[in-house]
């Protein structure tokens, strides 16, 4: 029996060292963690338990019978996270550059199904150089059948893509179908095809970094949501993102222990400026309004004119969708409408309420936002809003304008509780803009068409600039003070917990994609 211990030991030692200690001195010279240090980090202490350590892949070509490493180039299992149970894989760059064979996609696919059976969020640390090229359509295989498993694992369990060093070709859309992607700075780049294929086909020189690097795609793309300096932020990252989530679409987050106080907060009081077309920072509110340090940003570089996030009010976890004034006066454009209604979808696949903050002047007009779809794009997020069952709650603390008011979170498409402060104007456009369309007649006709139009203004401002019009109507339930937002916040939410809604029975809605 000796022998044997012996034996099983030299094999887990064999496939602990991966791809050997020069490599992984590579790795760390690289400035990057190894698979098994990153899952170190990643889960509680002591809490990991691997399986398929001892996986060898089955290839015979090229010499490779003659390279057999344990694992395979991926390192597979489950653990804990703050005590929850998660699952994960890591690929482990060491072993032929992480790359995908037949056996590695098994491993995978394996946990992918348990975290699907047992209910809990799957983790994958990717750091890959793609198909491992002497199996070739054996891991082509092998990615399809991961792919398959993220669809069918969307909307039941959580799913995290860290991406910590190459992820190129078809690669990329596993991680572009699960719920969040975050990308380490430099280390890490995601691109379908790289930069020598761009020179061949395009002539366009461009470099890794900057055709597919955590910069690009937290900015110009939207591809990841969150970026990260470093492994270990990566993974911090990583896990704070888990806290705000439950383990699966059938439980809620969970809430943090919260004692009420007063939960008035007198500085709100003073955020929104003089004139209405001074911009303020929407944070600001955000911040004012939910517990302490707890607003974690998504998708903060990209397309800035919308907020997104998550955060805690009296400990419970919320997604919060605002318009933003500091950026294009907070207006609905493509990209904005994409990146929201992302966002609420995800929001609504795992019974997180929904908290909708309104300062929105309308959609951005012109060629450009035309000819790329902004018809498409808006009717993705009032789709989105329509669809999602979980509490929902708006606040508008300044402009609520056209088709903008019926899209970000209106009573009419199904919200809960609809708040204004005092500062709301809700119209079908700026009295300015408005007047010179309605009286436009009389304008032109009078002695001094410029105070004949202020007048006008001054007179249709009167009547819609104010929230008293839609209140009248019940479109909003109550104009607060700012100061008292928190705490209708907070009762709102613990109000709507055992919220109950259900939408017409159909195979699935056909959101204009
Ligand atoms: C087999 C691979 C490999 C691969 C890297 N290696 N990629 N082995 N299949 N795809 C091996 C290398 O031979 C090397 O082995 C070790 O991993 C480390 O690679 P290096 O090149 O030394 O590392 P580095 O300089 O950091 O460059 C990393 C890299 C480069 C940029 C990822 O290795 C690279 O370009 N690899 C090929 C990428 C690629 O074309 N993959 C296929 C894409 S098509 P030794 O023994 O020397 O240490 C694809 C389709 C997916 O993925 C489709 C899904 C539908």
């Amino acid at each position: 029996m000796q022998d044997k211990i012996a034996q099983l030991s030299e094999k887990l030692e064999a496939a602990r060292l991966g791809g050997g200690t020069q490599r992984i001195e590579k790795q760390h010279q690289k400035g990057k963690l190894t698979a098994r240090e990153r899952v170190h980090f990643l889960l509680d202490k002591g809490s990991f338990e691997e399986i398929g350590a001892l996986v060898t892949h089955r290839s015979r070509d090229f010499g490779m019978d003659k390279e057999i490493i344990y694992g395979d180039g991926v390192v597979t299992g489950y653990g804990t996270i703050s005590g929850r149970l998660v699952y994960v894989f890591a690929q482990d760059f060491t072993v032929f550059g992480g790359s995908l064979s037949e056996t590695h996609a098994e491993k995978i696919v394996k946990i992918m199904e348990m975290a699907m059976k047992n209910g809990a969020p799957l983790i994958g640390l990717n750091d890959s150089g793609g198909a491992r090229i002497q199996e070739g359509v054996k891991s082509l295989g092998g990615y399809a059948d991961i792919f398959y498993r993220n669809v069918l694992a969307s909307g039941v369990v959580p799913q995290i893509s860290a991406i910590m060093g190459p992820c190129a070709g078809g690669a990329v859309y596993s991680p572009a179908m699960t719920d969040f992607t975050i990308m380490v700075e430099q280390t890490s780049y995601m691109f379908v095809t790289g930069p020598n294929v761009v020179k061949t086909v395009t002539n366009e020189t461009v470099t890794a970094e900057e055709l597919g690097g955590a910069s690009a795609h937290s900015v110009k793309s939207g591809v990841t949501h969150l970026t990260a300096a470093n492994d270990i932020d990566c993974i911090e990252k990583t896990k704070r993102l888990l806290s705000y989530m439950p383990q699966n679409c059938e439980e809620t987050a969970p809430n943090l222990p919260y004692e009420l106080g007063d939960e008035l907060r007198p500085e709100l009081d003073n955020i929104i400026p003089e004139s209405a077309n001074q911009p303020y920072d929407m944070r600001e509110v955000i911040n004012g309004t939910m517990d302490e340090d707890s607003f974690f940003e998504i998708h903060e570089n990209y397309a800035e004119n919308i907020v997104v996030g998550f955060a805690r009010i009296a400990g419970r976890s919320i997604g919060i969708v605002a318009n933003q004034p500091i950026s294009l006066a907070g207006v609905l454009d493509v990209d904005s409408s994409k990146k929201a209604a992302r966002f609420v979808r995800f929001c609504d696949c795992f019974n997180i309420p929904l908290l909708v903050l309104v300062d929105v002047p309308g959609f951005l007009p012109g060629t450009d936002q035309e000819w790329n779809g902004i018809i498409v794009n808006g009717a993705k997020l009032l789709f989105a809003f329509s669809e999602a069952t979980v509490p929902r709650v708006t606040l508008i603390t300044r402009k609520a304008y056209g088709g903008a008011y019926d899209v970000m979170n209106s009573k009419h498409i199904g919200a809960d509780l609809n708040y204004a402060w005092p500062s709301a104007e809700i119209a079908v456009m700026g009295a300015k803009g408005a007047s010179e369309i309605i009286f436009k007649r009389e304008i032109k006709a009078a002695d001094d068409p410029a105070a004949k139009l202020a007048e006008k203004e001054a007179e249709y401002a009167e009547k819609f600039a104010n929230p008293y019009s839609a209140t009248s109507r019940g479109f909003i339930d109550e104009v607060i003070l700012p100061q008292n937002t928190r705490r209708k916040l907070i009762k709102a939410f613990s109000m709507l917990e055992n919220k109950v809604d259900k939408l017409p029975k159909k195979k699935h809605s056909n959101i204009p994609l």
